[in-house]
């Protein structure tokens, strides 16, 4: 099955809400699929994490999750 922004994604950014509002909304699927490749990069890249510290960066499942929601088509 694809993963899916509803079931998958928005679970995991979902203890985030409201922390980025001035961005952008990471439990909004327009807003998150506007900035899909930004959010990949920050969550994928030690050097520039989001979270930031001290939170405890994405595990690596959450990481690829995201990479296939994206391969997968940005299914809501
Ligand atoms: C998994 C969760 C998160 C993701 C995917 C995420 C993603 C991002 C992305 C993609 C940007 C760059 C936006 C741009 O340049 O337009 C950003 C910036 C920022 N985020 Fe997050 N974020 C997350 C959690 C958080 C949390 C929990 C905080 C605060 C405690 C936070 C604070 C900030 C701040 C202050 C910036 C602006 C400064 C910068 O670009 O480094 N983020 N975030």
């Amino acid at each position: 099955m694809a993963v899916s922004f509803s079931n998958d994604i928005m679970p995991i950014f979902n203890q985030f809400k409201g922390q980025m509002m001035w961005r952008f909304d990471l439990t909004n699927y327009d807003h998150v699929k506007a900035n899909a490749s930004i959010i990949y990069d920050r969550i994928s890249d030690p050097g520039g994490p989001m979270p930031p510290p001290p939170l405890d960066p994405l595990s690596s499942d959450q990481i690829q999750l995201f990479q296939q929601w994206i391969n997968d088509g940005y299914q809501p």
